[in-house]
């Protein structure tokens, strides 16, 4: 049977302690599924008027789903419904969907202890585990036992407590406050996944104030987080890492550098279409090979936010976008930043250490192989190579 947890809440926004609390009970109960479920109209509590509307509270919901990992998604069930979401409800639903579920109701301890007063919560019980957070901090394992045998004697409850080890120090309400003031954004953002702060600052949600064209280097990497499945993050700290030391060794301005790493992949899961539309809008000349190719536009469309959003420096916008290809005349930031996309530490192809010896040696001929490796794979798979990177190589040998 499919063990399902159900975690309900406005999310307003989703933060490290949800993402603890969930992380925490994915490995307690060893779930298959966990989902995270934004709420419409919480009966519990009035929403404020700084929140966040419902699509904002699902993507950042969602970011944060997929930072915990492929098992975890969100159900846009309470969202969609109109009228007050009631847990009955919800799990009714979910029943539908998931007939043989082994669902666990995750709830914090207020919850937990007030259950009795849920509309419903005998039927609740019936189709649930009941999964309340315990934080060892708070002593409150005799509440906890207590409750547990009233509500097995009173509904038939089965209950099955996660042992969390602290309580997070701070609630939403503080992390909007402090995301409303000036002077703690990053306080407020460093209680978030990186993603869902990302997110907030690119929408300026809960009174956010920032200049997308002024991020410091700690909000450019959230906002490209936000943009990225979780799992490419890796392969761009890996960029941002290689490509600083680079510049180090080869006398480049480092700042420059890391901007570039930080921004090269940010339109790496873009559709075909959305390259094209972004090229069209700032009418970014295409070859016939590029207009067909996401893996070629992703430079081309990363260098025009670079520019045009991100406000960055000429260089920068110019490494990222010859990335991928190459081009005649490589600077040595262009040669950098390639070289570091190439032999970042997540990289692992045969030849791959003396490749990233070689970029420390000579960055002309690390630069020569890692173009010669690319169209070797190209020609393999009897695919077009760019017209950039047959004329960087034969610029690199001389001909
Ligand atoms: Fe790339
Ligand atoms: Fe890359």
């Amino acid at each position: 049977m499919m063990k399902i947890g159900i975690y309900g809440g406005t999310f307003d926004p989703p933060h490290l302690g949800h993402m603890e609390a969930a992380c925490a009970a994915m490995g307690h109960l060893n779930l298959d599924h966990l989902l995270l479920i934004p709420s419409q109209i919480p009966p519990h509590k009035f929403l404020p008027r700084e929140t966040a509307d419902g699509s904002a509270r699902m993507e950042m919901a969602a970011l944060m789903a997929d930072g915990i990992g492929p098992r975890a998604e969100v159900s846009p069930l309470e969202f969609l419904r109109s009228g007050p979401s009631y847990t009955v409800d919800t799990v009714r639903a979910l029943r539908e969907q998931y007939p043989d579920g082994d669902f666990y109701l995750l709830m914090g301890t207020d919850m937990f202890l007030s259950f009795t007063e849920w509309k419903d919560a005998a039927n609740i019980a019936k189709e649930v585990t009941l999964a309340p957070f315990s934080r060892e901090e708070s002593g409150s394992h005799e509440l906890f036992a207590l409750q547990r045998e009233k509500l097995s004697g009173e509904l038939g409850a089965r209950v099955e407590i996660i042992p969390l080890p602290k309580i997070y120090p701070i609630s939403s309400t503080k992390i909007r406050h402090l995301l409303g003031n000036k002077d703690t954004v990053e306080e407020g953002g460093s209680h978030l996944w990186a993603a869902v702060y990302g997110y907030v600052l690119i929408h300026g949600l809960y009174g956010v104030e920032v200049d997308l064209k002024n991020l410091s280097n700690a909000q450019l990497r959230a906002v490209v987080c936000s943009m990225l499945k979780a799992k490419r993050i890796p392969h761009v700290q890996g960029t941002e890492e290689t490509a600083v030391s680079l510049a180090r060794h080869w006398g480049v301005d480092v700042q420059k550098a890391r901007r570039a790493a930080i921004l090269h992949d940010c339109t790496k899961h873009w559709s075909l279409e959305e390259h094209l539309a972004l090229c069209e809008r700032y009418q970014i000349p295409l070859t016939e090979l590029e207009r067909g190719s996401g893996k070629l536009l992703h430079a081309k469309t990363a260098a025009v936010l670079a520019e045009h959003r991100f406000g960055e420096d000429p260089e920068v916008c110019a490494a990222i976008e010859c990335h991928t290809t190459g081009k005649p005349n490589m600077t040595t930031l262009d040669k950098v930043l390639y070289m570091a996309d190439y032999v970042e530490p997540t990289r692992s192809f045969p030849g791959v250490e003396e490749l990233r010896r070689l970029s420390w040696d000579n960055l002309d001929q690390a630069l020569c192989v890692g173009i010669e490796t690319t169209i070797g794979e190209l020609s393999e798979k009897n695919a077009p190579i760019h017209e950039n990177t047959q004329m960087t190589l034969a610029q690199l040998k001389g001909t």
